[in-house]
C-alpha cells in the first residue's frame, strides 16, 4: 500500500513559521513517543537553527516505558533536552519551567551580560498533526495564564499566553507535516492514526501491525485476543475475527471488522504499551 498526505496548507504554514521563529528562543518539539523518528520531521532542524530547543515525548502514556527511557536518554545526547508528557495531564507539565530555564540557560546568561533581566523566555510548540500540540498547550497554559495580547510594532496580530514571569508561549503552534524518506515512516504514522483512515487500506494496515506485533511484542496477541501467534499474519487475522466473532451476514468470516478491531485497541493502548521504533 502506498502511504499517503495531503498537506494543503504546507507553504504558508512553513512562512509563518520562519517569521515566527525571529520572535523565539525556544523551540518545543512535539512527537508521539511510540514512534520518536518518524513523528518528527527533519526540517525543524534546519527553522529552529540557532534556538534553543526541547522535545516533549507525548502520549507517553500509550507508548513503551522502558523504550520511553532510552529514547529519552538517546535524545538527551543530542541535547534536545527531552520530556516524557501526558498533555492531557497537567501534573506531567508540572515538572517543564525549570527544564525550560534549563534548555534555556545559555541565553539567559547572554541576555544577563547585556544588562536585560527578566525578560521571560518565549516559546513555540511545533510539531505534525495530531502529536497533541492543542491539547499540551491547552493544559500548559491551563486557566491561570492569561493572553498578554498584542505588543504594538513587535509582534503585531501574534497572540502571546503568559504562563509565568519566566515563560510566554505563542498561542498558534507550528505546524509541520510527516516527511516519508521511506514508506515505514508512512506505515507508522497510519498505525498510530494519525493519517485519515478511509484514505487507507484497513486489512492490510492491520496485517503490517500484526507482523510487528508478533516480532517487537511476542505473546501480547496471545494475551489480549488468546489466539496462536504463529503462521502468517493473515492467519492471526482470521484467529482475530473468530476470537471476536466477526462474522458478515452470510456467515463468512468479517476480517475489515477484525482489523477496525485491532488499530483501534492498539491506539487507544488496550493490546499494551507499544513503541514501535528503537533507538
Ligand atoms: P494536534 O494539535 O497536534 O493536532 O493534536 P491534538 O492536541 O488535537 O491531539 C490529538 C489527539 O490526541 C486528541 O484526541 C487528544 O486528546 C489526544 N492526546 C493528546 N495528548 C495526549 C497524550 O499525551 N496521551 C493520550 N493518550 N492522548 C493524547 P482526540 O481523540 O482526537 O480528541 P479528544 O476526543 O480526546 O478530544
Amino acid at each position: 500500500m502506498d502511504y499517503q498526505w495531503y498537506p494543503g496548507h504546507m507553504t504558508k504554514s512553513i512562512r509563518q513559521m520562519q517569521e515566527n521563529m525571529k520572535l523565539i528562543d525556544l523551540v518545543i518539539e512535539i512527537l508521539d513517543a511510540r514512534i520518536p523518528v518518524s513523528s518528527r520531521n527533519p526540517d525543524i532542524d534546519k527553522l529552529a537553527q540557532g534556538k534553543a530547543r526541547m522535545i516533549l515525548m507525548n502520549k507517553s502514556d500509550l507508548a513503551d516505558p522502558e523504550l520511553n527511557s532510552a529514547w529519552v536518554n538517546y535524545f538527551t545526547e543530542q541535547g534536545l533536552n527531552p520530556v516524557l508528557t501526558d498533555a492531557r495531564k497537567n501534573h506531567s507539565l508540572k515538572s517543564l519551567t525549570p527544564k525550560i530555564m534549563e534548555a534555556c540557560k545559555e541565553k539567559i546568561e547572554r541576555n544577563k551580560r547585556r544588562g536585560i533581566v527578566n525578560r521571560p523566555i518565549r516559546a513555540m510548540v511545533a510539531g505534525i498533526p495530531n502529536v497533541g500540540k492543542s491539547t499540551f498547550i491547552n493544559s500548559f497554559t491551563g486557566t491561570a495564564a492569561a493572553k498578554t495580547g498584542n505588543k504594538p510594532g513587535v509582534t503585531r496580530g501574534k497572540q502571546w499566553i503568559r504562563l509565568n514571569k519566566q515563560v510566554e508561549l505563542l498561542d498558534t503552534p507550528g505546524l509541520l507535516w510527516p516527511k516519508f524518506e521511506d514508506q515505514t515512516i508512512g506505515r507508522n504514522i497510519a498505525l498510530i492514526g494519525s493519517m485519515r483512515d478511509e484514505i487507507l487500506n484497513t486489512e492490510e494496515l492491520s496485517l503490517e501491525l500484526i507482523k510487528l506485533l508478533a516480532e517487537q511484542y511476542p505473546g501480547s496477541l496471545n494475551k489480549r485476543y488468546g489466539i496462536t501467534e504463529e503462521g502468517r499474519p493473515i492467519d492471526m487475522l482470521l484467529s482475530v475475527a473468530s476470537a471476536r466473532g466477526c462474522l458478515k451476514k452470510g456467515g463468512e468470516t468479517d476480517t475489515e471488522k477484525a482489523a477496525v478491531i485491532l488499530l483501534d485497541e492498539f491506539r487507544s493502548g488496550t493490546i499494551g504499551r507499544i513503541t514501535l521504533e528503537r533507538p
